[in-house]
């Protein structure tokens, strides 16, 4: 039985969160990931490009022998309009819990993925969201977890009277200060996608029926490989 690969792709190291989480839920799969560091961040760029960037990415993930593959980003995610015979490609699509409503919740996000999604509709039934496109955050992310440099969220988020019943996490490189922006906003509660991303690769039949594999590898490709593994490494021992 052909052992599952699981390739993760991003942008740069906001896949690495999701990988860790996958990780911890499917045990005996590999991993191979590819972060497009070089091109970070893709949250202002047209949306052709993006998908040109992810195809990409994906091609260097297939070619190092993944045959699934997750968009662990949820701009590449929202502008994926490519299709791969023979192998799964697995979106990170923004969810939020029915129970939410008609609840007042602010989501954060890369300029291309908020517009992606207001103009999808798919939180119209969620009238009280609002929206912050920030071209600015997944980048300096990028540049604090590799420097002394603090993250300043002021410097990209503006503070509300208002205390939100949730913050969607909309950018997977928001992850790492999932705790710093709860305690911006004095929320407690957050949502980012890969619950549903879990839920989905669960739910592939053909996929959960070849999981189990000994011996499970986390390896790094790409020309940033070292960079993403050693973020792996920093995101094991400071965040997770
Ligand atoms: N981590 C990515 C996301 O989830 C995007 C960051 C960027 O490249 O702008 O949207």
């Amino acid at each position: 039985m052909e052992r599952v690969k699981i390739g993760v792709f991003d942008s740069g190291i906001g896949g690495i969160p999701v990988m860790v989480k996958l990780k911890k839920e499917f045990p005996f799969v590999d991993f191979i990931y590819f972060g497009d560091n070089g091109n970070v961040p893709y949250g202002s760029r047209e949306s052709k490009e993006i998908c040109e960037l992810t195809l990409r990415g994906v091609n260097e993930l297939i070619n190092a022998g993944a045959n699934a593959v997750v968009l662990a980003c949820n701009t590449a995610s929202l502008n994926w309009r490519g299709e791969i015979t023979g192998v799964k490609v697995f979106r990170l699509i923004p969810h939020i819990p029915e129970t939410f409503r008609g609840e007042v919740g602010y989501f954060l996000g890369t300029p291309s993925t908020v517009s992606a999604l207001r103009a999808s509709g798919a939180f119209s039934a969620f009238e009280h969201i609002r929206y912050f496109p920030l071209p600015y955050l997944a980048a300096a992310v990028e540049e604090s977890v590799f420097s002394d440099k603090e993250l300043v969220l002021a410097d990209h988020l503006v503070t509300t009277e208002q205390k939100p019943a949730f913050v969607y996490l909309g950018c997977t490189h928001y992850l790492y200060y999932e705790g710093k922006i709860k305690r911006f906003f004095r929320c407690e509660k957050t949502f980012d996608g890969t619950d549903n991303l879990i839920k989905n690769i669960r739910e592939n039949k053909e996929f959960s029926a070849r999981e189990i594999c000994c011996k499970p590898s986390v390896s790094f490709v790409g020309a940033y490989a070292e960079k993403n593994s050693l973020a792996f490494s920093q995101y094991m021992k400071k965040w997770s």
